[in-house]
């Protein structure tokens, strides 16, 4: 890392500079590099940051300078194929995001490389590596922290982990729960907090069949080839796990009770429940303090839950003060979780300087 207060030179007065390291070259990994170089004047007219970029990596190897890369070499990274990264000129196949750290002194490592659950040790040595050395860590891989938020969210460590792209990544959920609700007691968290299965159970109730909604979902991009972590509840579960942790109730994803699942029986409950007027979704409750679960509830037209459709997402908060809160927006989408990860940028410049 660097000498001057890790690495952040003040250009002028006000200003900082911030170093950054991108773990992982997929959908959000690149949609997030364009996003920044589309941005990157207005980070720095607006906030007074001045970002460059000192590695970008996929499972292949490494693309690295240490004093930065030059725009139009990531320009031109956006436009080689997948895993392609460090086959451009001075990049490093076969080059670890382990060693790409050690090697250059990153302030900020963005970790958007897809969510491991039950193998989440890499990421996680990467995080202690770059917040035990007073760096931050911005992710929308949500395994890190829904498997081991009890050893990452430390006093110390806690104020520079930025992780609003893990949970409705389009919608400012994690920022409100973090800081919004300070003081206050939050009871319990309701949610609509996977587009896939929503989606699905949407059209279960215009007649469509199990197979057929999976189909539809995966050609529009809703859902993943292999669906079977929204359909049974594995992502709701993360997502209930990192929400508890938030909360200051730390959790893992395993102690969230998973009580159905999202197939054939629950489609012709969906179609049911809509023929008498009422709805399900699968949703995931986080009563903080208790236990999480997942489930599929039924929901009438008095509900909140009951008109958020498609791949929206919803939340409802009930703490002990106030009435409910309910939050509602877009969940995942590349460039919505791009633009989570550029706002928890912004965030962390100010954590490291
Ligand atoms: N897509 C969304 O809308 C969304 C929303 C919220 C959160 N997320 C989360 O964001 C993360 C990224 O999602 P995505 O859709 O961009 O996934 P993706 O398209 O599969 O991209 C993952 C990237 O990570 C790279 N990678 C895999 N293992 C690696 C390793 N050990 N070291 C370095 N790079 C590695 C892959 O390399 P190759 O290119 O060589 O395969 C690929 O470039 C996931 O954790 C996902 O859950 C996604």
């Amino acid at each position: 890392m660097g000498d001057m207060g890790r690495g952040i030179v003040a250009v002028e007065p006000g200003k900082r500079r911030i170093k950054v390291g991108v773990a992982g070259f997929g959908n959000v990994g690149r949609a997030f590099v364009e996003l920044l170089v589309e941005r990157r004047e207005l980070l720095d007219s607006r906030y007074g940051i001045d970002v460059s970029v000192s590695f970008v990596a996929d499972s292949k190897g490494v693309l690295a300078r240490r004093e930065g890369l030059p725009w139009s070499l990531l320009a031109l990274s956006l436009k080689v194929p997948r895993g392609g990264v460090s086959g451009l000129e001075g990049g490093s196949p076969g080059m670890s995001v382990e060693e790409a750290i050690a090697a250059t002194d990153i302030d900020v490592l963005v970790d958007v490389t897809p969510s491991n659950y039950s193998r989440p040790d890499p990421q996680l040595k990467w995080y202690r590596l770059v917040l035990g050395s007073g760096g931050a860590v911005v992710t929308a891989d949500k395994a890190p922290l829904a498997t081991r938020c009890d050893s990452l969210l430390t006093a110390s460590w806690r104020p520079r982990l930025f992780y609003k792209a893990t949970v409705m990544a389009g919608t400012p959920l994690i920022d409100m729960l973090r800081w919004g609700f300070s003081g206050r007691i939050v009871e319990r968290v309701t949610g609509i907090l996977n587009g896939t299965t929503n989606y699905v159970l949407g059209l279960a109730e215009e007649g469509l069949g199990f197979e057929e909604a999976i189909r539809d979902a995966q050609r529009r991009g809703y859902a993943e080839p292999d669906p079977s972590s929204d359909l049974e509840g594995l992502d709701l579960a993360a997502k209930a796990a990192i929400i508890s942790c938030t909360l200051g109730s730390p959790t893992t994803l395993w102690s969230v009770e998973r009580r159905s699942v999202v197939n054939e029986e629950a489609f012709e409950r969906a179609r049911e429940a809509f023929s008498r007027g009422r709805r399900v979704k699968y949703v995931a409750v986080v009563e903080v303090g208790k236990g999480s679960f997942v489930d599929l509830v039924e929901v009438s037209k008095n509900s909140v839950l009951f008109n958020v459709s498609g791949a929206m997402n919803a939340v409802v908060i009930r703490s002990s003060e106030a009435e409910e809160v309910t939050v509602m927006g877009p969940g995942a989408g590349r460039k919505a979780t791009a633009a989570a990860l550029l706002s928890d940028l912004v965030l962390a410049a100010r954590e490291v300087s």
